[in-house]
């Protein structure tokens, strides 16, 4: 996710008058009074997923131009466009079964879904008459939102039905930029010990608290990982990464995973010199600053994704790891450079449509922005099909 360039340069938001969900921190306070303090990954879940309060829960989406930050797909459709490409392979690539599905985990705005329709169509694909879409989001608001949207584009039929909805697929499974919004502990090297940040409340304040780590589980994750905090370094450890990949594998019968966010292995991720600090951000009205503390539940708070920890809890699932590439290299292997000479080339393009769409290949492309996140492809029953 980013915030938008050209609105940096406008007066900013008015962030102070954006507030808090004052109930909701005071429910997360109320916890800490009587359980003592909890882990970030609780205070995360709670800022982001409470069913009152929760940033993911509230009516409309963030994403895009109006919102908080900007995704891939709400950049241009050609994002869409070029996953129609990769997952028309995967369907030829499994014997072009039927039914095939396309479920979307953090679905948003149905934004993706239907730019891959439309990459379909303008491919006269046989995929576009066939494929089905099952948005997978934690707000039920949001899907009724997304059914209405593919009504009003046509596209109700495409839409799994209720009863389907969550069943084993053969098709693909995807999910763009919702790994980094699990649930993250944060952790603190000091000396050649392990501790975690914890979160406890002075005077009405949210504060950090370094204690012992709450579980084994998150020293063991590192360690398994070759990695130990330098003293003073701050990473983040997710362990909500595995059960989440469990469940997404568990619906897929046959097919590809493709998840795509912003990450690095674990090497990387947790590089003393330049990730001192760690990856948690919080992003608001086209701002990205580093105090989840502000702004409960109406800010976003994500942190970078462990790409190495997302390839084990890949194969741990039952997957098979098929690659990890990054969103430049995977969109220019799908043809975006070729596509945008194409329409360069055809005289019914505009001159705003053909800006509008090399500016976003720009920025997807970006190895200092998108064009670095990972998308890693997991394969089940892969190898076994034709295409
Ligand atoms: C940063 S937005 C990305 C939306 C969309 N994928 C895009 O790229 O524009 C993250 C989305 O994931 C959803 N989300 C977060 N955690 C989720 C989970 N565990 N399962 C399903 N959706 C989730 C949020 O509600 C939100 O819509």
């Amino acid at each position: 996710m980013e915030v938008t360039p050209g609105l940096r340069r406008e007066p900013g938001p008015d962030l102070a008058a954006v507030g808090q969900d004052e109930a909701l921190a005071t429910r997360i306070r109320t916890e800490i009074e009587r359980d003592g303090p909890i882990t970030f990954a609780r205070f995360m879940e709670l800022a982001l997923y409470d069913p009152a309060g929760g940033y993911y829960r509230a009516e409309a989406a963030r994403p895009g131009r109006g919102g908080d930050f900007l995704t891939a797909p709400e950049t241009h459709p050609i994002f869409g466009e070029m996953l129609a490409r990769a997952i028309e392979e995967a369907w030829g690539r499994l014997g072009r079964p039927e039914p095939f599905v396309l479920r979307e985990y953090g679905a948003g705005t149905g934004t993706l879904g239907l730019a891959v329709l439309a990459g379909l169509d303008a491919a006269r694909s046989p995929l576009a008459a066939r494929l089905r879409y099952d948005p997978v989001e934690v707000e039920p608001r949001r899907l009724e939102a997304i059914a209405t949207r593919f009504g009003e584009a046509g596209r109700s039929g495409t839409l799994v039905t209720a009863a389907e909805h969550g069943r084993p697929v053969v098709g693909v499974i995807l999910a763009n930029e919702v790994l980094d919004a699990l649930p993250t502990h944060r952790m603190v090297g000091r000396g050649d010990r392990l501790q975690e940040v914890l979160v406890s409340a002075e005077r009405g304040a949210f504060i950090d608290l370094e204690a012992q780590p709450s579980t084994p589980a998150l020293a063991a994750r590192l360690a398994a990982e070759g990695i130990a905090l330098d003293d003073g370094q701050r990473g983040e450890v997710c362990l909500a990464l595995e059960p989440w990949l469990a469940g997404a594998a568990a619906g897929l019968d046959r097919g590809l995973v493709l998840l795509i966010d912003y990450g690095y292995p674990a090497a990387e991720l947790y590089d003393p010199v330049r990730r001192r600090d760690g990856t948690l951000r919080a992003y608001l009205r086209q701002r990205v600053h580093a105090d989840p503390y502000r702004h409960v539940g109406r800010q976003d708070l994500t942190a970078h994704v462990d790409i190495t920890a997302v390839e084990r809890a890949g194969e741990a699932a039952g997957l098979s790891h098929l690659g990890t590439t990054t969103q430049a290299e995977f969109l220019m292997g799908l043809g975006i450079q070729e596509r945008l000479q194409a329409v360069q080339a055809d005289p019914a393009t505009t001159l705003e449509d053909y800006l509008a769409l090399r500016s976003s290949l720009l920025r997807l492309l970006d190895p200092v922005a998108m064009g670095r996140f990972r998308v890693v492809g997991f394969g089940r029953a892969w190898l076994v099909s034709v295409g």
